[in-house]
């Protein structure tokens, strides 16, 4: 297949977040990155391909792929990591709605649409069953569990967290482990709170964000796919303007290339305006009160002391009066709960990017 022009390999991270995991003494890794900077990407593109040309077996599994049953989605995977003939992945096969899985030893029938209390014992059996078969100590198995925090949140999320912990623990050698999440409070709840089974289990890396490098790449892809050219300047400042957000910045890339008239500023009022339409940020500020838009404001400007008296001018400028404290803490609360916002070393921000980008853009008759 011939190679993606758009890719931007990362082979030294990946290189050494392999020799971190398979030669280093930890376990275990968490990488955090905030949404769409990238992650899935790195791990589906770049450390796997690193590992299986390594001789190591990867397993991928993402828990948003079918956040109804977490357990499936991972029995299945493993399962067709077992299978593979080459340790490559393969993604293209949609999930079934059943899968029969089958070591011989013990099987089990997963629904993938399974709504019970707790997952099934033959299930749990069959997840240990699996860890063993990977377990390799000369070639580690990878598993990379992709948007964690859905498992955290998930009912049955406790029970498998033990059994995976448990399954990993006994094949300290044979199978290492990189999560992955988007949500910083939501990975705090997998490996910080002192009753999870995986506290303080992994090591934690912070995906490094993408830069000038990267920048050069993208207009080099652009010039391949659209025969056309972009000054260094331009591209710099749109990257810049959209806070090293890959997939914004590939989005306004698409639109220069797709209409010949567009200027650069343009295209990025444009690309802004199509993505806030597909995402239905609109309905979602309407569902907000005038104090919670305000806070959300603050929380895109990336205000510090967002409880204290050095807000109240910019809030009063918003919105003619600043809330109280506690009024701006449950609107931050209702953001957190919406998954809107989101904790970054302990600062409260935006958690989209584009959410973030199209909040600023708001004029003051929008609040
Ligand atoms: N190394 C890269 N080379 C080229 N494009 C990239 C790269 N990394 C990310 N992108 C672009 O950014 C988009 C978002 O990346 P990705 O889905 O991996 O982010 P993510 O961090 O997993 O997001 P989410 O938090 O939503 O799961 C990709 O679809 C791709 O278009
Ligand atoms: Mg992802």
């Amino acid at each position: 297949m011939a190679q993606d022009p758009w890719h931007f390999p990362r082979t030294e991270l990946a290189r050494a977040t392999l020799a971190a995991l398979t030669r280093g003494p930890v376990m275990a890794m968490s990488l955090f990155g905030a949404r769409r900077t990238g992650k899935t990407e790195f791990l589906l593109r770049d450390l796997a391909v690193v590992a299986a040309d390594a001789g190591h077996r990867v397993v991928y599994a993402s828990f948003w792929q079918n956040p109804a049953a977490p357990l499936a989605v991972l029995l299945y995977e493993c399962d067709r990591a077992l299978q593979a003939k080459s340790t490559l992945v393969n993604r293209a096969a949609a999930l079934p709605v059943k899968a029969r899985l089958d070591l011989g030893v013990v099987s089990a029938e997963v629904d993938f649409g399974a709504r019970r209390k707790s997952p099934p014992d033959d299930q749990v059996a069959l997840l240990d069953a699996y860890l063993e078969r990977l377990a390799n100590p000369a070639k580690p198995a990878l598993l990379l569990l992709d948007e964690v925090q859905e498992l955290a949140a998930h009912p049955h999320g406790p029970v498998i967290m033990a059994a995976l912990r448990t399954g990993l623990d006994k094949r300290r050698d044979g199978v290492r482990t990189l999560f992955t999440g988007s949500s910083q409070l939501g990975l705090n709840k997998v490996f910080s709170a002192r009753t999870a089974p995986f506290y303080r289990f992994a090591t934690p890396l912070t995906l490094p964000p993408l830069g000038e490098d990267f920048v050069d790449h993208q207009r080099a892809a652009f010039r391949t796919t659209y025969r056309r050219r972009l000054t260094r300047e331009a591209a710099l400042h749109a990257f810049d303007r959209f806070k090293a957000n890959p997939f914004i910045f590939q989005q306004w890339l698409i639109a220069l290339g797709m209409d010949v008239g567009l200027n650069e500023a343009d295209a990025e009022a444009r690309v802004l305006r199509d993505l806030a339409a597909q995402l239905d940020f609109d309905r979602v500020w309407l569902g907000l009160t005038s104090d919670q838009r305000a806070v959300a404001r603050l929380l895109a400007e990336r205000a510090q002391g967002l409880f204290g008296s050095a807000v109240e001018q910019r809030l009063t400028a918003l919105i003619g009066q600043a809330p109280a404290p506690s009024v701006r803490q449950s609107a931050i609360r209702l953001l957190q709960r919406q998954g809107r916002a989101d904790q970054f070393d302990k600062e409260w921000r935006l958690a989209d990017p584009l959410f973030e980008a199209w909040v600023l853009q708001r004029p003051p008759e929008d609040f």
